[in-house]
């Protein structure tokens, strides 16, 4: 097996629902292959699939939700303080429906990677970015992998795949076909975060092969 000099990359993840992406995470830190150690996982929501995953493997997980804490800001500020405390060193949304307060982002700048379900800059924004996509009449499309700044999607890409957009397609074959994608793709973005091949020059991000 694959043997690191380096201390494994402490990761938090935020979640807000099914949790697929964290469970890929999670497969792969398994198998030895992820460089890094999910430390914490945060939900927005109480009783979602995500925190039954962080169980199963024994992940500690935490619920902020902005009901508790008196709105989103606060509840991102608890989620930020429990990371801190955990010696958190790279966020991960992973299926994070909110969008991240500007404390939080300034906070945590450069160590925060969110998963998206197209090609950025395409679909952006949104939360049906599949719908958007699949109603455009777009024959590409695929998943994305960036850094978070204030501009929401718009942050430095790391990694994107491809997928192509079949005439018979709707939301859910799509979406299925993206996730597939999005599966492989985040947990080689934590991996080469945590190796540090990651350099950034401007908005643009360089990969060194690992
Ligand atoms: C994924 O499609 C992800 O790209 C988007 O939200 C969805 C979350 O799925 N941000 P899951 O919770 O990881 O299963």
């Amino acid at each position: 097996m694959y043997s690191r000099a380096l201390p494994l990359l402490k990761v938090g993840v935020l979640v807000s629902g099914r949790g697929s992406n964290l469970l890929a995470l999670l497969r792969v830190q398994k198998a030895g292959g992820l460089g890094a150690e999910i430390v914490l996982v945060v939900s927005n929501h109480p009783g979602v699939p995500a925190l039954d995953t962080s169980a199963l493997f024994g992940v500690p997980a935490s619920v902020c939700d902005a009901k508790t804490f008196g709105g989103r800001a606060r509840a991102q500020a608890e989620a930020s303080r429990l990371f801190r405390e955990r010696g958190v060193e790279l966020v991960v949304l992973a299926g994070y429906d909110r969008i991240l307060a500007p404390a939080f982002v300034s906070e945590w700048e450069g160590r925060v990677m969110n998963i998206h379900p197209s090609l950025l800059p395409a679909f952006g924004g949104s939360l049906h970015s599949q719908r958007e996509a699949v109603e455009y009449g777009v024959r590409v499309s695929g998943c994305t992998v960036h850094f978070v700044t204030g501009d929401v999607d718009g942050g430095p890409i790391i990694f994107q795949a491809a997928v192509p957009v079949y005439q018979e397609d709707d939301v859910e074959t799509l979406s299925r076909r993206i996730l597939a994608q999005e599966h492989e793709l985040l947990p080689l973005a934590v991996r080469a975060y945590a190796d540090g091949r990651l350099r950034m020059r401007g908005r643009r991000v360089f990969v060194e092969e690992g």
